[in-house]
């Protein structure tokens, strides 16, 4: 099984993690193809982040996360002493083996390490195994933070402190 998590660096990983990401989230019915195909390039995602990736015992991509840089462009929730992950995926055939849970530590790892004060991210409301992972590692909702979100649904806020 896998455990080993590094950043993103060759072009074969950038493949991988940007299509495995698309088929996550078309595949779940969190976005449209468009709009992923838009989003989850690597164009988009690398000078806004480090993407680190999740790699099995034959190399191959099986999960993602973006951690965001402090002034990212594409930071949509945090303040200015807080940093923010975004696209947090797992292929669904590697799933319930804690790929999520080592991916998110390793962004909280890397905050921390660097300075932040608190992590922040934003999650869809029907993503209820990312809201479980989120509560058993320490997050917490924050309601006043949520924001509606154009496609017709409610962003929800969870925060964790150091
Ligand atoms: C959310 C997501 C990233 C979790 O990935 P994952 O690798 O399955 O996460 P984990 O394995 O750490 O935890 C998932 C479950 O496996 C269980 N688990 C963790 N480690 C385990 C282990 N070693 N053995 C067996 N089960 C384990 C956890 O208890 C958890 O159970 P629960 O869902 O009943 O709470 C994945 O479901 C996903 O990609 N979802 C679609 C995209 C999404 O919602 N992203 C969030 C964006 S905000």
């Amino acid at each position: 099984m896998t455990d080993r998590i590094r950043e993103a660096t060759t072009d074969m990983d950038w493949e991988q993690a940007t299509v495995l990401l698309r088929r996550i989230y078309v595949g779940g019915g969190h976005t449209t193809d468009e709009q992923a195909g838009r989003f989850m390039t690597r164009a988009n995602l690398e000078p806004a982040g480090v993407l680190l990736v999740a790699m099995d015992e034959t190399d191959t991509v099986v999960g993602a996360v973006l951690l965001l840089h402090p002034e990212s462009p594409l930071r949509q929730v945090a303040a200015a002493n807080e940093r923010e992950f975004r696209v947090l995926g797992v292929d669904d055939r590697t799933r319930g083996n804690g790929i999520g849970e080592r991916l998110v530590q390793a962004c909280l790892d890397r905050a921390f390490a660097a300075g932040a004060q608190a992590m922040v991210l934003w999650t869809q409301p029907r993503m209820f195994g990312a809201h479980r992972l989120y509560e058993r590692m320490g997050f917490q909702r924050a309601p006043e933070r949520d924001v509606e979100d154009p496609r017709g649904f409610t962003r929800l806020v969870y925060v964790r402190g150091r």
